[in-house]
């Protein structure tokens, strides 16, 4: 969970849902998705400036079922990802049989390009790359790296899956640029409308080049056949109605004044020692502890005063070379926040003084 159900536009979804429900209901689905909602995608892409049509698009159940088609279908057993990088994602790589590549990424100093041309040097058949506040370590990479990576891709031979879950969580109307826009398209494209319209619709798409389309949807008719007409119909309903632009303005209002009341109480209750990224929109950022605390102390002390911490160890390809956890703001009110980082301040210090205390 991202984002607080607080800010997600439920009574809206249910007016779009009520008239879509008013329709006769199709006995046959599209095992590609509803045409209309891949039509309404297509549109909204192409005035993002990406060249997509509706016969590219195929709607899956979330984004996560995007990367499980996708990693179907290649047919070398090799797939790069970041490192450390979200990790249903790796995990389902891995359990589809795929030999990890690490892609090292420090949220504090960017993408190490020569290290990425090494890794990919070792030919995989894809690279999955999350490049608008990445999960979990918020960086978003620059329009340089963006260029960089295209250019190792290209060198080494290796595809693109570029999980966009983030370009539009950015405030004013501002959207970051992608990879899609810059590659075109043979770079395949996911993203959702999950995390930012309503996790329980559990509606994502991957754009895909159109020879690949046939692939991709024989990948998913063997797992599902095909998704349910209904939310795909009451997405499309959402979409037409102007309803999703309106919602992400809104929601990008809240998030940058979380994101704002967040920073201002992590300068104000860290300890020395502590760091932590500006991400500058998207849900999360990385807070990045002094190496003197054990990751499995400060989890523990944490989880007995009730706050959780995703533990990233399982995140990274190989040993960890970060030493903290992302903090969601958005998904707590600034209060609850404030009160859980200053909880957080007081752990670090406790924990400091006693490893201080034991190296003495
Ligand atoms: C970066 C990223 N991609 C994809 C997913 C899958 O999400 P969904 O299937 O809800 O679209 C997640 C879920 O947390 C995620 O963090």
């Amino acid at each position: 969970m991202f984002i607080d159900p607080e800010l997600l536009p439920t009574e809206r979804i249910a007016e779009c849902a009520r008239s879509v429900l008013r329709e006769r209901m199709p006995s046959q689905y599209d095992a590609q998705g509803y045409r209309p909602l891949r039509e309404a995608i297509a549109r909204r892409l192409s005035a993002r400036g990406l060249d997509v049509e509706a016969d590219e698009v195929i709607i899956t159940t979330g984004s996560q079922q995007s990367l499980d088609i996708v990693a179907r279908s290649l047919v070398g057993r090799r797939i790069a990802v970041e490192s450390p990088v979200y990790g249903y994602a790796k995990l389902l790589f891995e359990t589809l049989g795929h030999e990890l590549v690490g892609l090292h990424l420090d949220p504090f100093r960017g993408i190490d390009l020569e290290q990425w041309d090494r890794a990919l040097a070792r030919r995989p058949a894809l690279a999955y790359l999350i490049t608008s506040f990445q999960n979990p370590t918020g960086y978003s990479y620059t329009s340089a790296e963006l260029r960089g990576v295209l250019a190792l891709a290209e060198r080494h031979g290796v595809a693109l899956l570029e999980d966009d879950w983030g370009s539009d969580m950015l405030s004013d109307g501002e959207y970051r640029p992608m990879l899609r826009m810059l590659g075109g398209k043979r770079v395949l494209y996911v993203n959702s409308f999950t995390k930012k319209l309503l996790p329980s619709l559990r509606i994502g798409f991957v754009a895909a080049p159109p020879e690949l389309v046939p692939t991709l949807v024989a990948m998913k008719r063997l797992s599902t056949l095909g998704n349910a007409w209904l939310t795909e119909a009451v997405v499309a309903e959402f979409l037409d109605r102007g309803y999703y632009d309106t919602h992400l303005q809104t929601l990008q209002r809240a998030l940058d004044v979380r994101y704002a009341a967040c920073l201002d109480a992590l300068d104000e209750l860290m300890p020395d020692g502590v760091r932590w990224t500006r991400p500058g929109g998207g849900p999360t950022l990385w807070l990045e502890l002094p190496r003197s605390i054990a990751y499995d102390a400060i989890e523990a002390h944490l989880a007995r005063r009730g706050i959780h911490v995703t533990n990233a160890s399982a995140a990274y390809v190989g040993d960890p070379h970060l030493h903290g956890f992302r903090i969601a703001y958005a998904y707590l009110p600034e209060a609850q926040m404030r009160a859980a980082l200053t909880i957080l301040g007081d752990a670090i210090r406790t924990l400091a003084h006693g490893a201080a205390g034991a190296q003495r």
